[in-house]
């Protein structure tokens, strides 16, 4: 399953607004298939549709929760989900430092609802929910602002061009 190339703001389809899948195929399932072997080679622990040019409303995370201390650390946890939509969000928010497999070299803070509910669909088209806090939370609303076509840069309290490293968990 072919590594497809990460897309920067230099191609419009990063801004537009991701159109809604409506056929659940084998189509989709290379797609999601490819997406996952690029989020993983990149490496980053989300990518959206357009962010590998395609405008359609379809995101893959894999994440695992950093351990608390003196626990095993879990297994990351693979979610791939089909027109997803944010139905409930906490009052709470959350500064965070996130960078974006589309911005390279750059990171910025953005302030995050602490958790949110997301409403979308599996590969067969079967209704799933998932529950997110934390830094899971904050990936969700990352993607799925890029099926909007809505970058960190546009949220970011402040943006700085980073010497050495990625953040962890770039989405
Ligand atoms: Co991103």
């Amino acid at each position: 399953m072919p590594v497809r190339t990460i897309i920067t703001p230099a191609n419009p389809i990063l801004r537009q607004k991701a159109k809604k899948v409506t056929t659940f195929g084998p189509a989709l399932k290379t797609l999601v298939d490819d997406m996952v072997d690029t989020m993983r080679e990149a490496p980053g622990v989300g990518l959206a549709a357009p962010q590998v040019a395609v405008s359609q409303r379809v995101i893959v995370i894999e994440f695992a929760p950093e351990p608390e201390e003196g626990q095993e650390p879990e297994p990351p946890k693979l979610y791939r989900v089909i027109n997803p939509e944010i139905v409930k969000a906490s009052d709470e928010m959350v500064m965070g430092v996130e960078g974006c497999l589309s911005i390279p070299g750059y990171a910025g803070d953005v302030e995050r609802h602490a958790a949110v509910s997301v409403k979308g669909f599996n590969l067969q088209g079967k209704p799933i929910k998932i529950k997110a806090e934390g830094w899971l939370a904050r990936i969700f609303q990352h993607e799925i602002d890029h099926l909007d076509g809505v970058l960190l840069i546009d949220r970011a309290a402040k943006v700085w061009k980073m010497e050495g490293e990625a953040p962890r968990n770039t989405p």
